[in-house]
């Protein structure tokens, strides 16, 4: 079914399938994470960047969470079962509804290589729009063991030679397969079908379209990226090693888009952190997903935030929490040993010592005393806290929500406020002050004469 409207487009196969026994964990390997997002979205991620327009993603059997991440990334991707592990190249022929669709070129990836970059996809796009029939991605390998071999002559792939395969003499070239690889759409099913398994591992290998393209009198060529772009990710040591990668990656950008990170080794990034020009980034930050930093604000050291909207100028920290729903306004501080959680903090205002303001609306200029806490859970239901501008709420108040304190208002220190406050009025809710003139003296002459009584 040759479908017009999709035949100049690219089509990019993804290959998710596998546990990941190396991994050692309930979770399917693609689904760990790097930089807050899982391997899988990094690749559908470049995949989109690269300016490819359809998706097929193949999964194992019984891998739901893997197409449900899928979905959730790629909504129009479709999705392909490999019932059984028998070869890349069975993998990539599991999405042959796809394929038959009909795609101007046909890039396969792997969902576990999660560095590759958008440019790179599209060289091999790029390299097949050329005229190449076959485009294979290559790297040199400090260590080439164990991986398939470019077997180049005159300066043309003619065949990519698998390790177990290999003669003594092919394993030592140092030129070896990424994985990722272009295919004329045209001619990709014609070649992928010929592909056997007479092989060492009897599996059916991505590999072979080289040599069988070339048999078919079709041109292939090599494309290069460097060995750390297309790592492959199977243990938790490579993903750690992807992690420092990708913060590599990210802080540079930070950096380049006009943020100063102090020490940029400590401030853990996530894939999708926006930093606003003259934002000053100070050590051992933390950023979750979700948070985005306006200009000229201020991280001060030590702080963990996720989920998190922080206005122009603003300071958080040191030793802040933010967490999901957390909006600062303009200029507005949160100081440090706070937690604010689903709060809007109004333009100017401040939270400076030691408080939890979570489920409220903060009014602009309002200064929260020290250790002033919402309660907003009754151990079923969360409800929330309403302070007006320009408030004043004393140190070591006690806010229990639903209740509302209007613009102006004082809280007395100490206060467990339970009722809504009116504007611009006192509210004091703490056992009143009683003082007894001479008590400690006479007290203490007691209590010796007692002792020495004995
Ligand atoms: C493959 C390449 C090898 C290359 C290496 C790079 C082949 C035959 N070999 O080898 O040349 O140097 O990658 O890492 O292509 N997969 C499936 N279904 C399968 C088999 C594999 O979906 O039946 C997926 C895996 O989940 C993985 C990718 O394909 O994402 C590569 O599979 P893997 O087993 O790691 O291939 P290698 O043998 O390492
Ligand atoms: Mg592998």
């Amino acid at each position: 079914m040759m479908d017009a409207a999709h035949g100049s487009e690219a089509l990019a196969v993804v290959l998710a399938a596998g546990q990941g026994t190396r991994m050692r964990s309930a979770k399917p390997k693609v689904l760990h994470e790097v930089a807050g997002r899982s391997m899988l979205g990094h690749v559908l991620s470049s995949v989109s960047e690269s300016a490819i327009g359809r998706v097929a993603v193949v999964v194992g059997p019984d891998q739901e969470s893997v197409s449900a991440e899928a979905r959730r990334l790629s909504p129009a991707a479709s999705m392909h079962v490999q019932a059984e592990r028998l070869g890349t190249a069975h993998a990539v022929l599991c999405a042959r509804q796809a394929i038959e669709a009909g795609a101007a070129v046909v890039v396969v990836l792997y969902a576990d290589t999660p560095l590759v970059r958008p440019e790179t996809i599209k060289g091999l796009a790029d390299a097949v729009r050329a005229g190449a029939a076959v485009a294979a991605l290559g790297f040199q390998a400090a260590d080439p063991t164990g991986y398939g071999r470019f077997l180049v002559e005159n300066g043309a792939l003619v065949a990519i030679r698998e390790h177990k395969d290999a003669t003594e003499s092919e394993r030592r070239i140092t030129l070896c397969n990424a994985g990722l690889m272009a295919l004329d759409g045209s001619r990709a099913l014609a070649i992928l079908d010929r592909i056997g398994d007479a092989n060492a591992q009897r599996e059916f290998y991505l590999t072979d379209a080289v040599e069988i393209a070339r048999a078919m009198g079709l041109p292939t060529v090599a494309v290069t990226a460097t060995e750390e772009e297309v790592m492959g990710v199977d243990d938790r040591l490579k993903l750690s090693r992807a992690e420092a990668i990708m913060q590599r990656r990210l802080r540079e950008a930070a950096m380049r888009g006009g943020a100063t990170l102090i020490d940029p080794q400590s401030v853990h990034l996530s894939h999708d952190t926006v930093l606003g020009r003259d934002v000053t980034i100070e050590p051992n930050v933390f950023f979750g997903p979700g948070v985005t930093v306006a200009d000229g604000a201020v991280i001060h050291a030590s702080s963990h935030i996720e989920g998190a909207a922080i206005g122009e100028g603003a300071h958080v920290g040191p030793f802040a929490r933010l967490r999901p729903g957390a909006k600062l306004g303009e200029g507005s501080k949160v100081g440090n040993f706070c937690e604010i959680k689903a709060a809007n903090i109004g333009a100017g205002a401040k939270v400076n010592h030691l408080s939890y303001i979570g489920d409220a609306d903060v009014g602009a200029e309002s200064n929260i005393g020290a250790g002033t806490i919402t309660c907003n859970y009754d151990g079923f239901f969360k409800y929330r806290t309403s302070i007006g501008a320009g408030a004043f709420i004393g140190s070591n108040s006690s806010l229990v929500a639903p209740v509302k304190i209007a613009s102006g208002a004082y809280i007395g220190s100490g206060s467990v406020i339970t009722e809504d406050v009116e504007a611009d009025s006192l509210a004091i809710a703490r056992g009143r002050q009683v003082s007894k003139h001479g008590w400690a003296k006479r007290f203490r002459n007691e209590m010796k004469a007692r002792k020495q009584a004995k």
